[in-house]
């Protein structure tokens, strides 16, 4: 039988790329979805998918059917890891999954506070085998989450002082995920992914205005303006406080981590900062 590959958040940032990278090495992927009426047209043609949904346990068995191994997201607004993703490794651990690999955060292993901390150090007690895809901040936060005020006012509403970041593009990610979920050696690793350098977001602002021919500035707010204009807009507390979390860590300069890993792993530089706003820049017009 074909080895399939379940991918969650296909939706989403990385998996959607995850997906694109895996179907052209030919592999088998089954696309995990929250709505699939609603969704299948936001995936590939012709790539199956499945209802799943981390908050309905029954639809746990369905998704797996043929699985050997699953790229697992864990939704940003799911914070409860023992209530939301627990019993998704438990249940995994038992179908005897070969291989997951899981979408952490870079600094993970040291930081207690992140759920990736806990879901990394519960799928090592599990027993299933892994690799930890440990990434810095993705260039995408900017064409999606933020794209509004940029598009809006051309200016960047993110409360990060002069704290450096080393941006990395998803699609990077996703090349990474996809090679350590079809060729061996890959498995108890856990990758650290940056971009190849690290910028302010005045340096942001700098190269936005030359990529988009407009002036982008960096307005820097202040953490309590921040949360309320994303809470106007309809973003839940948690999901705030996480922003505010991770921006502050930025802030004091521990956002900066440059890697050599993508250079190892795919033998090519990381995408740049500039082909990033180059590919993306109908999302600020
Ligand atoms: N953003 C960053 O810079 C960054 C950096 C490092 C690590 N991370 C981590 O990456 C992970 C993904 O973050 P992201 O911002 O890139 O989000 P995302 O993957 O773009 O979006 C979340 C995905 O999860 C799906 N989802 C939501 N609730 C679900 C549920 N109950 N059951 C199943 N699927 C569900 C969504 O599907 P729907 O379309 O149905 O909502 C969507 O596909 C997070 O754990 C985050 O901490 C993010």
């Amino acid at each position: 039988m074909l080895e399939k590959i379940l991918v969650t958040g296909a939706t989403g940032n990385t998996g959607l790329e995850t997906i694109k990278c895996l179907m052209n090495k030919n592999l088998t992927v089954i696309a995990a979805l929250r709505n699939p009426e609603k969704d299948k047209n936001l995936i590939p043609d012709n790539i199956q998918f499945v209802e799943f949904d981390f908050e309905k346990p029954e639809t746990f068995k369905n998704a797996i059917i043929g699985v050997k191994k699953v790229y697992l997201v864990r939704p940003p607004a799911l914070s409860d890891v023992k209530r939301y993703i627990k019993p998704f490794i438990d249940f995994l651990k038992n179908e005897k999954i070969e291989q997951l690999a899981f979408l952490s955060l870079i600094g993970a292993e040291n930081n207690h506070f992140v759920p990736h901390y806990k879901i990394e150090q519960y799928i090592i007690e599990s027993g299933i085998p892994y690799t930890f895809i440990r990434p810095s901040f993705f260039m995408q936060n900017l064409s999606t989450t933020h794209s509004q005020d940029i598009k809006e006012n051309s200016e960047i509403f993110i409360p990060a002082g002069k704290g450096k970041t080393s941006f990395i593009d998803v699609r990077d990610i996703a090349e990474v995920s996809s090679l350590a979920l079809s060729e061996l050696g890959h498995k108890n690793k856990a990758y650290e992914l940056t971009g190849s350098q690290a910028l302010d977001y005045y340096q942001v602002a700098e190269i936005m205005s030359r990529v988009l021919d407009r002036k982008i500035t960096y307005s820097d707010p202040s953490l309590f303006s921040f949360f309320q204009k994303m809470k106007a807009r309809g973003y839940q507390t948690n999901f705030i406080l996480v922003m505010i979390a991770i921006y502050t860590i930025a802030r004091f300069g521990k956002a900066e981590t440059v890697t050599d890993t993508i250079k190892i792993l795919l033998k090519r530089e990381p995408i740049s900062i500039e082909k990033f706003l180059e590919d993306y820049k109908s999302c600020w017009f």
